[in-house]
C-alpha cells in the first residue's frame, strides 16, 4: 500500500460569518437576510481540512489572535487530527475574520480581515523547518504576507518538496518569486488579475495559462467553477469538465479542490485523474452550507464518485 501523504499548509485561518440573502443592502440601508452560519474557515485552514479528510497527515503553520476565536480555531484543527505544533496564538490582535454574503444561487462575496494571518512571517517558516522538511507537499495561498509565500516557495524548492501555490484571493504579486512552485492554481478572476487578460471562455483560459507558463511556471491549473478546470504545461492544455451538482453554497469549493488535489497527486494518481477527482470533491462541497463543514470525508467522496460513474476524464 502507498504511504500516507504528508502535507503542510502554510496559510490562513479565519472565522467565517456567513449570511444567506436574496437581497443586498445599498449604503445606509438595512435589510433582513434568510439565514446565518458561523464556521471555521480561511483558505489555508480549509485546504488543510480538505487534505486531512481525504486521508493525508497534515501539518498547519498559521497564526490566530488571542480573542474568542483563536483557541477555538486551534481546537478545531486538533479535532480533525491536524498537527498544530506550529499554530501560534498572538497577543493583542484579532483572529482572521471573513464576512461572507451568499446569494440564492450559491454564489458568494467575501471580505476578509486578515488579523493574525498577516503576522505569519518567514521566521515562522524557518522555526518550523525541522517538521516542514519532512512533508511531501507544501500548499500556499495569498491570505498571509507575500514575503512569507516567496520564502516558503524557496524552502520547498531547496528541500525538493512539491509546492502548490493557490494565488487566492487575487493580489498583484511578483510571479518570478513564485515560479519555482510545481503547481500554480488560480481561478478565473485571479488568473485575469495576475496576467492582465480576460478569462471568460475556455480559449481565453488557455491563453492565460500559456502566458503564465511563459512567465516561468511549470504546471498551471486554472479552476473554472461550474465549467471544471484547465490543466496546462509545455505540451499544451486540456480541459477537465466539472462534476454537475446543485450548488447551495460555493464558498470554499476552491479550497476543497486544492486540498484534495494535493492528496490525489501525492498518492500517485496521474495529474489528469487527480484534477478530475478534485473537481468532484470540490463540487460535492458546494451541496452543503459552509466551508470546512461542507467538505466530504474520503469514504463519502468515493461513494458519490462510484455512484455517478466516476469523474469525467
Ligand atoms: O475560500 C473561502 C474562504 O475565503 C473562506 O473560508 C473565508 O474565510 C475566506 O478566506
Amino acid at each position: 500500500m502507498a504511504s500516507i501523504p504528508r502535507i503542510a499548509v502554510v496559510g490562513s485561518a479565519n472565522i467565517d460569518l456567513t449570511t444567506f440573502s436574496s437581497v443586498f443592502p445599498r449604503p445606509g440601508e438595512t435589510l433582513f437576510g434568510q439565514r446565518f452560519d458561523l464556521g471555521f474557515g480561511g483558505k489555508g485552514a480549509n485546504q488543510a481540512v480538505a487534505a486531512r479528510l481525504c486521508g493525508a497527515e497534515v501539518l498547519m503553520l498559521a497564526k490566530v489572535g488571542d480573542d474568542l476565536f483563536g483557541d477555538a480555531t486551534i481546537r478545531n484543527f486538533a479535532s480533525f487530527g491536524i498537527d498544530t505544533t506550529h499554530v501560534q496564538m498572538v497577543k493583542g490582535v484579532s483572529s482572521g475574520a471573513a464576512t461572507i454574503l451568499v446569494e440564492p444561487s450559491g454564489q458568494n462575496r467575501i471580505i476578509v480581515v486578515k488579523g493574525a494571518n498577516d503576522l505569519l512571517n518567514p521566521a515562522d517558516v524557518d522555526a518550523a523547518a525541522a517538521l516542514l522538511g519532512t512533508v511531501d507537499t507544501i500548499i500556499l495561498q495569498f491570505e498571509i504576507p507575500l514575503q512569507t509565500i516567496y520564502h516558503t516557495v524557496r524552502f520547498a524548492r531547496d528541500h525538493k518538496i512539491r509546492c502548490i501555490v493557490n494565488p487566492a484571493p487575487a493580489l498583484p504579486a511578483d510571479l518570478a518569486s513564485l515560479a519555482a512552485a510545481d503547481y500554480f492554481i488560480p481561478n478565473e478572476t485571479e488568473a485575469e488579475l495576475l496576467v492582465g487578460q480576460p478569462v471568460h471562455t475556455l480559449e481565453q483560459a488557455g491563453a492565460c495559462a500559456t502566458a503564465l507558463l511563459e512567465k516561468g511556471f511549470r504546471r498551471v491549473v486554472i479552476t473554472l467553477g461550474a465549467r471544471g478546470s484547465l490543466i496546462a504545461g509545455p505540451e499544451g492544455s486540456v480541459h477537465v469538465p466539472a462534476f454537475t451538482v446543485t450548488a447551495v453554497d460555493t464558498t470554499g469549493a476552491g479550497d476543497a479542490f486544492i486540498g484534495s488535489l494535493a492528496v490525489f497527486l501525492a498518492e500517485g494518481l496521474s495529474e489528469r485523474e487527480s484534477v478530475a477527482n478534485a473537481n468532484v470533491y470540490a463540487a460535492l462541497s458546494t451541496t452543503r452550507v459552509g466551508t470546512q463543514k461542507s467538505f466530504p470525508k474520503r469514504a463519502d467522496f468515493e461513494a458519490q464518485r462510484a455512484r455517478h460513474g466516476g469523474p469525467a476524464r
